[in-house]
Parts: C-alpha cells; structure tokens; sequence
C-alpha cells in the first residue's frame, strides 16, 4: 500500500495505483476526457491535471503512478489556471452546438467547461471542420465535435476486439475513421456511443428522439440473452421506451452491453399483442378478455390433464411461470417443457444447468474449452469477458464447434462430437492444459445441447470433468451457457415433463399422435407449428 495526501487529506491506496485513483479515494473529484477506468490510459487530454508537490509543472494526475509521500493539491490557483487552458484550447475548435447537439444534458465537455471552463473565449478565428465519417447505421457521428480523446480507438481496440477505428494524420489535422469509412462490424458497437465524452459519436436511431432531462430512468435486467447484463431504460410518456444504457456490474457486463440489448427495442414498439384474440374458422378476431378467459376455460376442464402441456418461452419471466405452474398443477397438468429449441438437457442437479464458474470468474481461468457455442454471438458480454482474460493473462482458449472469429485466439479441434475424443486421450496437448491448468473452465454451448448425440457429449464432458481437474470442491468449471434469458428460471421451476425421457421431438409425436390436444405456450414462439396442427392453442 502506498501513503500520500491529496488536499490536506491523507489516503492509502495499492501498489500500482494512479494520481487520479488516489484523488477519488480521497472523495476530490478531478475532471477528465480521456481516461476511462476500464481502458488502457492514454494521457492526452491532459484535463485531470493536478498541482504535486516538488513538481514544476501540472501533472495528469490518470497517467502519473501514485508515490509514498507524495503530496497533491487539486484546488491551488496552478490547477485552476491549467484547467481553464485546456478547455480554452478544447474550444477553440468546438462547434457551438450544445442546442441542437444530442449530447447535451449529459455531456462531459458541456459539465466541464460549466464547473472549470474561464467563462469566455479570446479566439475569434475561424473554426477547424471535420467530415462526418459512416460508421454504420448505429453510430451517428458528428466530427467536428471530436476532442480526439481516443477512447472510441482504445475501446475498439481493447474490448471489442475489432480494431475498426483509427485516429488519422497528426495535430489539428488528426481525425478519427473507421478504415475506408466501413460501417462499424463489432456486436459491441453502442458501446462507442457511452464511451465517447461528447457528442461526436452518438446513438442514430435515438438522434432527436428525446432529452435526457424528459426521460424516466428505471433500472432493470436485460432479457435479449442469457447474460442477464444490468441496464436502464430510459422511458417517455406513459411506457415509450427511448433507449437503453448499460448500467456499471462488474459481475456481469462490466460497463459495456451488446447491441442486440442496446437496439432491440424498437420491436417493443410494433406488433404488440396488446388485447386478446380468438380464433374463429381459422382467422384471429379481437375479442373481450371475459370470452378470452371463458374460452380458455372450456378448453382446460373440457380435456383431460394428460391431454394438456404447458410451454415456457425464451423470455419468460419466474414470476409468471411460477403462476402459471400453480394454477395448472392445481388442474391436474404435469407436462411442462422449457427446452424450447429442442435441447435434451436433463438436469438432475442444479448445476447442471447453471453457468457455474460465473461471469466474474473468468478472470481466473487460464484454460478453456467451448464446444458447441458461439460466445460472441450468444453471449456477447461472456466474450468480451474471454478477451479480457486472454489481454490480461493470455488464456489458452479451444474450440470444438463453428469454426469463428473469435476476437481472440484459440486452438481448433473440430466440429464433430468426434473431435471431443480427445478427453480421453491422456496425452493430447489440450487434454494436458486442462488437467494442469490451475482453473480450467469448460463451456457447453446451445449447439451441443440440441445435436443428436447431445447425452453422450454431455456425458464424456461431464466425466473429464469430474474426474479431473475441472470440477472440484472449490472450483466448479463447467458451464453451460444458455441463449434465452427465461432458460435457467424455467428449469429452477422445473418446467420439465414429468417422465425423464420426454423432449420436445416427443412432445410433437405427442401431438401428432392425438394425445395431448392442448398447448399452453407461455411467450412460445419458435416452434414448428405445421407439427402442431391438431393441438388447440393458448398463447399467452
Ligand atoms: Fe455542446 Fe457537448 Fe454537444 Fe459539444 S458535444 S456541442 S459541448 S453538448
Ligand atoms: Fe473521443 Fe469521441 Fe473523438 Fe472518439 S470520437 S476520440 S471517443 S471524442
Ligand atoms: Fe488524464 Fe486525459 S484524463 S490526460
């Protein structure tokens, strides 16, 4: 630990750490552009600087190491002089657009000018302007406004892993672009719009929708995968949802959320199932919900339990289910299925169906073995976490599956259940660094859940697993990892058939066979209804 005062105060903080971190310990707060707690620094937008004792010069207090003894003072006339130049130099090629710029409200140049800024300007030359670049139908960009603080470059280049954006030429000539202006390819590329610090780079399909200041903030949990990532809704009027924005777990999707979760609600907009139907020689007519009910109600007391099966879809919530399970159990049902897209998981424990090492502890494993799965796409923020633990500390990463970019490299075996036989073979190179890994993980993806032989590659994976190093008293490393949100809730409910050997495909034969004649199917979408023809169906 390291002892040094900051204004008067002193503070302890941990080898290694910053000026700048020593500061927010010690409560002072020190405005900055550039420096983000989750890239790497860059020292170059030089507003975080402080006065430190014995030094001639403003230091940055982001990019200087914090020393025993030293002394910083964030309030001296030194310090206030620095910050004024800086944004004074900031502004003179900053457009006056704070009015019709969709930053404003939440912008840090805006913010920082107010509490540190001189107040005028002494430069009443003409300023500097700078194409709009396309990045895509995401991203908005505004170049003029950029303050170069290469955020948006180190966040590509970092967590994404996509190396899309580079800053060009050099001094007032420099400019950030995409490479020949592609649009921006990364699955984390709303990430931009949250790193950027002013509105040089912002959100294209929010572009004029709304102020901050009009917005009902409410946090929540995502449900557009199986992360479970924190987030805010951002909501106007009544229940208009405006936007989302990640909101800070370091548990689970650190700062960052894809852009499935980030964009996907403007489908919340249209199509909504707003009021009940009924269908009536074959075509849906709106109806009230007393006959809804009432015809739901001939259909559950008019068949036998055992003619009727309930369904849990992807984004189901445990509440309803839980509801749901009750009112038909008390009629007698027992056929209940989750495994939607066809997965023959048949869970006895748990954690047989849990993501056991947990997000966070990816940052402790130095081998993995995904088969089966697209983490990228399927969990996008387990990914990014991957990546973390390969910059960090070079994990070793193979994949049996989809031969796919992974953002990080990883050794490939195969995409065969074949390709698995290398567990048994004591001498193969991965089956080595899994046994002498010290926290090796092993990740089943919904590829390997659904293919036909889904028992037996569950079985050979579970057995390496227990019979090495993967799942012991204290590390738990096997890991299934689910698409849908609903998936884990659903089974904690056991929304299983009551017979162990029952599935999805057995459950179509059930329909096709005419014995079981309804369907309940709780937010069921992606079934392949030509099979479900004889069934009557409730869906809610
Ligand atoms: Fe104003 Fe910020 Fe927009 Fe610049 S980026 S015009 S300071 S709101
Ligand atoms: Fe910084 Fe935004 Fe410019 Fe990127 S576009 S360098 S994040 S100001
Ligand atoms: Fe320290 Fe930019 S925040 S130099």
């Amino acid at each position: 630990m390291i002892k040094l005062t900051v204004d008067d105060k002193i503070v302890e903080v941990e080898d290694g750490s910053t000026v700048f971190q020593a500061c927010e310990k010690a409560g002072v707060e020190v405005p900055v552009f550039c420096y983000h707690p989750k890239l790497s620094i860059a020292g170059n937008c030089r507003m975080c600087l402080v006065e430190v004792e014995k030094s001639p010069k403003p230091v940055a207090s982001c990019a200087m190491p914090a020393a025993e003894g030293m002394v910083v003072k964030t309030k001296t006339d030194m310090v206030k002089k620095a910050r004024e130049g800086v944004l004074e130099l900031l502004l003179i090629n900053h457009p006056l657009d704070c009015p019709i710029c969709d930053q404003g409200g939440e912008c840090d140049l805006q913010d920082i000018t107010v509490s540190y800024g001189c107040g005028s300007s002494r430069f009443d030359l003409n300023k500097r302007a700078v194409t709009d670049k396309n990045m895509g139908p995401l991203i908005k960009t505004i170049m003029t406004r950029c303050i170069h603080c290469t955020r948006c470059v180190r966040f590509a280049h970092e967590i994404a892993g996509t190396d899309e954006l580079a800053a060009v030429n050099r001094g007032e000539h420099m400019e950030i672009t995409t490479l020949l202006e592609g649009a921006i390819t990364s699955e984390l590329s709303g990430n931009l719009v949250d790193v950027c610090p002013v509105g040089a780079l912002t959100n294209k399909p929010y572009a004029f929708h709304g102020r901050p200041w009009e917005l009902t903030k409410t946090p929540t949990i995502d449900v557009m995968d199986g992360v479970g990532s924190h987030i805010r809704l951002d909501t106007r009027g009544s229940f208009e949802i405006m936007r989302i924005l990640p909101r800070g777990c370091d548990d689970i999707n650190e700062d960052w959320i894809s852009d499935r979760t980030r964009f996907a609600y403007d489908g919340l907009k249209y199509q909504r199932l707003d009021r009940p139907y009924l269908r009536e020689k074959g075509k849906l007519t709106e109806t009230s919900w007393a006959d809804a009910l009432r015809a739901v109600t001939h259909l559950l007391t008019s068949h036998k339990p055992d003619e009727i099966a309930v369904l849990s879809g992807p984004l189901a919530d445990v509440d309803g289910l839980y509801a749901l399970k009750k009112l038909m159990q008390g009629h007698g049902v027992e056929h209940f299925e989750c495994r939607t897209q066809g997965s023959k998981l048949a869970p006895v424990v748990r954690e047989d169906y849990l993501f056991n090492a947990t997000i966070a502890g990816i940052e402790q494993v130095d081998v993995c073995l995904i088969v089966g799965a697209n983490p990228r796409i399927d969990a996008t923020l387990v990914n990014a976490r991957l990546r973390k633990r390969y910059l960090n500390h070079g994990l070793r990463a193979a994949l049996v599956g989809e031969q796919i970019d992974l953002t990080y490299p990883y050794e490939y075996l195969g995409d065969k259940p074949v390709d698995l036989e290398f567990l048994r073979d004591s001498k193969h190179p991965m089956t080595k660094a899994l046994v002498s890994a010290k926290n090796p993980m092993v990740i089943v993806g919904e590829a390997a859940l659904i293919h036909p032989d889904s028992d037996k590659i569950l079985a050979l994976i579970k057995d390496f697993s227990l019979s090495n190093n993967v799942i012991r008293k204290d590390w738990n490393g096997l890991n299934i990892l689910h698409t849908q949100a609903g998936t884990t809730g659903a089974l904690d409910l056991g929304y299983l058939p009551a017979k162990s050997d029952e599935n999805l495909e057995t459950l179509y034969a059930h329909v096709e066979a005419g014995r079981i004649k309804v369907l309940y199917l709780y937010g069921v979408d992606d079934l392949d209804f030509s099979r479900l023809k004889k069934a009557h169906i409730i869906y809610q």
